[in-house]
C-alpha cells in the first residue's frame, strides 16, 4: 500500500524542490510532511464557522472530537459540527480516495482563505491531517489549559499533502521493570498520536512483574506483580483489565493500535512464582529482583505450560483487538530445558533435533493457538532460531541480521535495532546523564536509521513493515524519566517512518524542533534538553583557559555562575567565550523560555604550573603490588599489607594474578618529552584511580562496568611518578590507561617512556 499512483511520483519531485525553498519556514511540523506548499494569506478559525464532516462515520467523528477537544481546552472555542458537504466556512474533514496516494494513511490538507479543509484515505489519515492542523498553530494549543485568544487561532494558506513512509510506526513501552500510572500511559500515547505513530507495544509481563489482571490466574497478580527490594521493601503494581480497557479505548480515540506482549517461553520467572508447576523444576520461584536472563523458563514438555498460556492469551486477547499480538521469544536459555525429562521426551515425541527446534515448536504452537482467535504472532528475532513459525512477525533488535534473514523468507519485518532504535541506551556524555543501561543512542543517530536495509530485493522490501522505538525500564524508574529517555528521539523516529527519505535533513528537523519542544513544554514532558558543553568536565590550563558553551537548541539560553550556585534561576546569560585567568567553577545549563533546563553542567578549571621531571638512569618496567580481598574503593587497601609484588612491562591487569576479588597498585615513572597539559584516560571495571606527581588526576573509583574517566595535568620535561590504583570486585575485568598532550594523540604509553620505580634518579643538574 506503499505505493503512490503515478502522479504521486510527480509530487514528490515537486516536494524536494520545495523543500529546498522551504528552510526554516514558518511551518515547522514533525514528522516533516511529504509535500508542503505554502502560499500568503491565511484563515482565521472562528466559533461562527463549524466543523463540516463528509459523512457520519463514526471514525471521523472521533477525529474531529479531538480537534473540538483541544479547539476547546487551548482557547475556549466551542466549534460545531455538522455533517454535510458544504462548501462554507469552516473546517472539513472527510474521507476520500485521494488521487496522490493509495496509502491508506495519506491525507490533504489545504488552507484558504475560507476553509481547512482535510481529506484523508481513512479516518486515520484524516486524524493525522488534525494533528498537521493543530501543528500550524501556536505550540499552546497542545497544553492543558486555555492559554489562547481566539485571534490566535489562525492558520497559514498551505497545500500538505502527505503521506507515512512505513505503516508500522511504534513506540514500545516495558512496564514489567518499572510500572507507571495510567495517566502515564494515556500521556505516552498521547505522544505517538502526535508524532502520527501507530502502535503502542505494550511490554506487559516480565521475570520482575507481571503487570496484566488474569482472571482465571489470580496469583499471576497477587504474587507475580510484587518483587521485593535491595532496601527490604517491596515494589509492584499491575493495571486491572478494567484500566487495560480504558487504555485501548484511550489509544482508539487517538488512532493508535495497542499491541500487548505476553513473554514466553523466557523471561517469565514472575508468573512461575505463582504458578511453579509449569516450570521444568517444580521451583519454588520469587519474583525476580535483579535485571538480565533467568535461567528458569516455562516448560515446554508439560502440557499444563499451554493450558495455562492459552487461557492467559485467551483473555488478553479479549481486551485487545488489535491484529498483532507480541509473544516475546527472546533470551530464553535452553538449560532448564536440556535438563528436564519432560522437555526431553517432547523433542523425542516430535522428532525435533535439539532444544533451538524445541523453542520453535513452542512458538507454533502458540501461533496455532493466537491464528485460531484471529490474531498475527509477533515475536523478537530469536523466533528464527530453529525455524519459524509460518506466519510470524519478526521483530529485530538484536541489530538489523534478523529482520533480513525474516524478509527474506517473506515474513514481515519490524526493524528496532539496538543500534538505532533502545531508548533506554544513553543519549549523551554518560557524566551528564541520569543512570542508563550503557550503549550510546543520541538524537542524531536515531534521526539516521534506515529501516530498510540495502540488499532486499523490491518483493522482500516489502515486508519490511517499518521501525518502533523501544523503552526498557530496568533504569528508568520514574514517568519524568521515561519522558526524559523517550523525547525527543521518538521525534527523531517519527521522521525515520513517516518522512520521505529524500527529505530527511537533520539540520532543518533541529530547527523544526525549535518549535516542537515548545509544543512538548505544554503537553508538560520533561523531554532531554543537551548540556552546553560536549565532553569533560575538568580542564587543566597555564595563563588563560577560553571555555566555550554552546546550545543544541534554537530559541534556548545558557546560564552560568562561576560562584557555585544553581545557574538554572539566577545565572548570568552565556553571550560569548569565558576567559578565564584563575581557578574557576562553572556550573551552566540551557533554559527554555518554559523554564524548562537541561542537567547543569559542573566544570573544574584548575591554574597549573609546569613542573620539570626528574632525570633517570632508567631501569624497565611497572611494579605492582596485589592485595587479595573485597574492595569496594580503590583507597580501601591503602593500609593494608600487599600479599605479593610483581613487575610487568606496561600499566595493566597481570597475566599471573589469581582470580577473584583484589586490590593493585602499579608505580612507574613515566617520561615526559615535551612539557604541556596532559590528558590521562583510565578505563576499567570496577574501580581505578590514577595518581601523577602525588595528585589525584583520574577519578574512576567506585563498583562500575567497563567506564573510562579523565583528567587533565601540567607536566614538564622529564620523568614523572604514576600511581594506577585499581580494584577487581567480581564481574568483568578491565584496566587500560591512555593519554594525550601536545601532538600526542590519545594512545598507552610506549614501554621506552616508563620506567621502573627502583630506578636510580640521576644527580640534578645544578645551573
Ligand atoms: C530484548 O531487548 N530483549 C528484546
Ligand atoms: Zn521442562
Amino acid at each position: 500500500m506503499r505505493k503512490l499512483v503515478n502522479y504521486g511520483y510527480l509530487l514528490l519531485a515537486v516536494v524536494m524542490i520545495i523543500s529546498c525553498n522551504r528552510k526554516k519556514s514558518e511551518v515547522q511540523i514533525i514528522p516533516e510532511p511529504a509535500f508542503t506548499s505554502i502560499s500568503g494569506g491565511e484563515y482565521r478559525i472562528s466559533s461562527v464557522a463549524p466543523i463540516y464532516l463528509g459523512s457520519d462515520d463514526v471514525d471521523l467523528n472521533m477525529a474531529a472530537l479531538y480537534l473540538q477537544e483541544r479547539l476547546s481546552i487551548a482557547a475556549g472555542l466551542k466549534l460545531d459540527t455538522k455533517v454535510n458537504n458544504a462548501k462554507g466556512k469552516g473546517i472539513h474533514l472527510s474521507i476520500d480516495q485521494l488521487t496522490f496516494s493509495e496509502n491508506p494513511d495519506a491525507y490533504e490538507l489545504i488552507v484558504t482563505g475560507n476553509s481547512a479543509r482535510i481529506t484523508g484515505n481513512s479516518a486515520r489519515a484524516t486524524f493525522y491531517g488534525v494533528q498537521t492542523l493543530l501543528q500550524l498553530l501556536p505550540p499552546e494549543i497542545f497544553g492543558p489549559k486555555e492559554s489562547l485568544e481566539a485571534r490566535q487561532l489562525v492558520l497559514p494558506c498551505v497545500v500538505i499533502r502527505d503521506e507515512p513512509r512505513y505503516s508500522w510506526r511504534g513506540m514500545h513501552l516495558d512496564v514489567g521493570r518499572h510500572i507507571y500510572p495510567v495517566e502515564f500511559v494515556k500521556k505516552y500515547i498521547d505522544l505517538i498520536a502526535m508524532h502520527k505513530m501507530n502502535v503502542f507495544h505494550w511490554h506487559l509481563t516480565e521475570d520482575q512483574g507481571w503487570r496484566i489482571e488474569i482472571k482465571k490466574y489470580p496469583l499471576l497478580t497477587e504474587i507475580g506483580s510484587i518483587r521485593k527490594t535491595a532496601e527490604g521493601g517491596t515494589y509492584g503494581g499491575f493495571y486491572t483489565q478494567e484500566e487495560i480497557k480504558e487504555v485501548v479505548e484511550y489509544a482508539r480515540t487517538r488512532f493508535v493500535d495497542v499491541m500487548p506482549e505476553i513473554e514466553l517461553p523466557g523471561h517469565s520467572v514472575a508468573a512461575l512464582a505463582g504458578y511453579p508447576d509449569i516450570s521444568c523444576t517444580g521451583g519454588p520461584f520469587e519474583v525476580r529482583t535483579a535485571w538480565g536472563v533467568a535461567a528458569d523458563v516455562y516448560c515446554a514438555g508439560k502440557e499444563e505450560t499451554f493450558d495455562f498460556l492459552e487461557n492467559v492469551l485467551a483473555e488478553v486477547v479479549e481486551l485487545f483487538p488489535f491484529k498483532y499480538f507480541h509473544i516475546g521469544g527472546d533470551e530464553c536459555p535452553k538449560t532448564r530445558w536440556e535438563e528436564c525429562p519432560d522437555c526431553q521426551k517432547r523433542i523425542a515425541d516430535e522428532g525435533l533435533a535439539d532444544e533451538h527446534e524445541l523453542q520453535s515448536w513452542f512458538i507454533q504452537r502458540i501461533e496455532k493457538f493466537l491464528q485460531s482467535k484471529n490474531r498475527r504472532l509477533v515475536g523478537w528475532d530469536e523466533i528464527l532460531e530453529g525455524g519459524l513459525a509460518p506466519e510470524a512477525t519478526v521483530m529485530s533488535w538484536r541489530g538489523v541480521a534478523g529482520g533480513i534473514q525474516a524478509a527474506r523468507e517473506l515474513h514481515d519485518v519490524i526493524m528496532s535495532p539496538t543500534s538505532h532504535c533502545y531508548f533506554d541506551f544513553y543519549q549523551g556524555e554518560p557524566m551528564y546523564e541520569p543512570k542508563a543501561i550503557g550503549g550510546f543512542l543520541p538524537m542524531e543517530k536515531v534521526y539516521s536509521f534506515e529501516p530498510t536495509p540495502e540488499g532486499l530485493s523490491p518483493e522482500e522490501a516489502k515486508h519490511i513493515l517499518g521501525a518502533q522505538g523501544n523503552l526498557w525500564t530496568e533504569y528508568i524508574p520514574t514517568t519524568d524519566q521515561a519522558e526524559y529517555m523517550a523525547l525527543p528521539r521518538m521525534s527523531a523516529l517519527a521522521e525515520v517512518v513517516w518522512t520521505p527519505v529524500e527529505l530527511r535533513d537533520y539540520e532543518l528537523f533541529l530547527y523544526r524542533m525549535k518549535a516542537h519542544y515548545h509544543r512538548l513544554d505544554e503537553m508538560d514532558v520533561n523531554y532531554r534538553i543537551p548540556v552546553p558543553i560536549s565532553s569533560g568536565n575538568s580542564f587543566v590550563f597555564l595563563r588563560e583557559f577560553t571555555l566555550e558553551l554552546h546550545k543544541a537548541v534554537d530559541g534556548a539560553k545558557i546560564l552560568f555562575s562561576t560562584d557555585g550556585t544553581d545557574p538554572s534561576e539566577t545565572g548570568q546569560e552565556y553571550v560569548e567565550p569565558l576567559i578565564i585567568t584563575e581557578d574557576t567553577r562553572v556550573k551552566a545549563v540551557i533554559r527554555m523560555p518554559s523554564g524548562h533546563t537541561s542537567s547543569t553542567i559542573d566544570i573544574k578549571l584548575d591554574q597549573q604550573e609546569i613542573v620539570a621531571g626528574l632525570e633517570l638512569e632508567r631501569q624497565a618496567g611497572v611494579s605492582y603490588s596485589y592485595y587479595p580481598g573485597s574492595f569496594k574503593s580503590v583507597y580501601d587497601f591503602k593500609d593494608l599489607k600487599p600479599e605479593s609484588y610483581g613487575t610487568i612491562a606496561v600499566p595493566g591487569i597481570p597475566e599471573d594474578l589469581p582470580k577473584g576479588t583484589y586490590g593493585l597498585v602499579e608505580r612507574a615513572y613515566i617520561q615526559i618529552e615535551r612539557a604541556g597539559i596532559y590528558r590521562f584516560f583510565t578505563l576499567s571495571d570496577d574501580g581505578s584511580v590514577l595518581i601523577v606527581r602525588g595528585q589525584e588526576v583520574v577519578n574512576n573509583d567506585g563498583m562500575h562496568g567497563g567506564k573510562e574517566i579523565s583528567g587533565e595535568i601540567a607536566l614538564g620535561q622529564g620523568w614523572h611518578p604514576i600511581e594506577l590504583r585499581y580494584f577487581q570486585a567480581g564481574g568483568g575485568s578491565l584496566l587500560e590507561l591512555e593519554y594525550s598532550g601536545p601532538n600526542l594523540e590519545k594512545q598507552n604509553i610506549d614501554e621506552e617512556n616508563l620506567a621502573s620505580f627502583t630506578s636510580a634518579m640521576k644527580m640534578m643538574k645544578l645551573n
